[in-house]
């Protein structure tokens, strides 16, 4: 039996503990810092989940058999090198191959180098070099800050005024940190997210998915972490699929083993489908938010085994899914993703028969409290997308809190 550390504490954490408490090899499992809702499968841990020095000393103290890193911050700054220097095993990318998602330049430069099909671009440093260049260019422009910058580094600027304000932001202001821009072609189509386990040039592909970043219905209103999302996406042909899998995620993954950082753990393409083919917008390093919450649910492989054999770089058995559709939907903080209140109680979640997974709640003297903007997510299955998406409407009307709103169209792309 096993003893497992999961590393992060929102939504696709606990869909990550949830999928881990289903296993029959796991005895006990930690989640650092986790939440409230995570505490009913977890010992939450109180250590803060870029805080490498701390996560060790408690899995060295706790003997733990397996760490799961969620977070793209605990990647960044390198707990996956620390804990394999310790002799740990650990689920997740070095920070050498974290830079898939933490630079976008270092992503571009692999995509151009090993054949895979992005938008076209150029990078800059110097404020001036890149104002000359947007002001020769088609609009839209897309602008993109190289670094981290927490989803809120993009910025589509559809005239020269506001192309040259977001230039001025990231490079004289550098409101995210000292850094470049990546400038790239404005790519138009449908987008969706396509995860899979890589450990180094083997590829393990999840079912598709995709995510609803706008906070009101119709697409509208401003970006959020994610609304929603749901499984799988009629709209992709099995072709796309297949090219995806082998053009894009094989293609990378064999051209990080190449690079000489490999990656361990999970790659997340964000794509889109345009008239002239698949393109990628981003990689992400590690599972994707809210998209981890509809997949994992579906796993029929157990979810240790595949952690631990990728994170000790052992090949796997083909994966299991249940060919089954789920859709989830986000409870959010009214006012989110601006300012919001904290502490609004919320009730009759218990009463909801699908899964839910918690974002920001606080447990007080046994009631659940709103403590965040994405609150919750409420998942149901269904065997199709139509069924999944009208068993969670019609569960959802058991919750309520006088402080929380939600999209009522999650999955309108594959229904209407
Ligand atoms: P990213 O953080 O790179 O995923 O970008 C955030 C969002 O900006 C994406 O989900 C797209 O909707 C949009 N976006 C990014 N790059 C492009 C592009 N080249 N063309 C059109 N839209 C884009
Ligand atoms: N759902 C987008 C992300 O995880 O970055």
């Amino acid at each position: 039996m096993n003893k497992v550390l999961v590393i992060g504490g929102g939504g696709r954490e606990h869909a990550i503990v949830d999928a881990l408490s289903r296993s029959p090899q796991v005895s006990q499992i930690f989640c650092a810092p986790g939440n409230a809702g995570i505490a009913a499968q977890a010992t939450l841990v109180n250590i803060k989940d870029t805080d490498v020095e701390g996560l060790l000393q408690f899995a060295k103290e706790q003997q733990i058999d397996l760490t799961v890193v969620g977070p793209e911050a605990a990647l960044s700054v390198g707990v996956v090198d620390a804990f394999r220097a310790a002799g740990l095993p650990i689920f997740g990318h070095t920070k050498a191959a974290t830079r898939i998602e933490s630079s976008k330049e270092f992503a571009k430069e692999i995509m151009m180098k090993y054949g895979v099909p992005t938008a076209g671009y150029r990078s800059f440093s110097d404020f001036d070099e890149a104002l000359a260049y947007v002001k020769e260019g088609d609009y839209p422009a897309v602008i993109k800050y190289d670094g981290l910058a927490a989803g809120k580094g993009v910025v589509i600027a559809s005239t020269e005024e506001e192309a040259e304000a977001a230039l001025r932001d990231m490079l004289l202001d550098a409101s995210f940190g000292e850094g470049k821009v990546v400038i790239e072609d404005y790519l138009e189509g449908p987008e969706f997210s396509f995860m899979c386990f890589v450990d180094g040039g083997r590829v393990y592909p999840m079912p598709l998915a995709q995510d609803h970043k706008r906070a009101y219905d119709g697409d509208k209103g401003p970006n959020t972490g994610g609304m929603g999302a749901y499984t799988p996406l009629p709209f992709i042909t099995e072709a796309d699929e297949r090219f995806a899998l082998e053009k894009v995620l094989k293609a990378t993954a064999e051209g990080m083993v190449a690079e000489g950082c490999p990656l361990s753990g999970v790659l997340y393409g964000g794509l889109m489908k345009t008239k002239q083919g698949i393109r990628v917008i981003e990689f992400n390093a590690r599972f994707g938010d809210p998209e981890t919450e509809v997949i994992l649910p579906l796993l029929d492989t157990d979810p240790f085994e595949v952690f631990s054999r990728i994170a000790k770089g052992q090949p796997l058995p083909p994966i299991r899914w249940r060919k089954e559709a789920t859709v989830g939907v986000v409870l959010a903080s009214n006012g989110y993703p601006g300012t919001y209140e904290k502490g609004h109680l919320i009730e009759g979640a218990d009463a909801f028969s699908g899964k839910i997974y918690h974002m920001g709640t606080k447990l007080q003297d046994g009631k659940l409290l709103t403590n965040g903007g994405r609150v919750m997510m409420c998942i149901m299955t269904g065997k199709d997308v139509k069924e999944a998406y009208d068993n969670v409407y019609d569960e959802i009307q058991k919750i309520h809190s006088d402080n929380l709103f939600y999209r009522k169209d999650i999955a309108h792309w594959a229904i209407d």
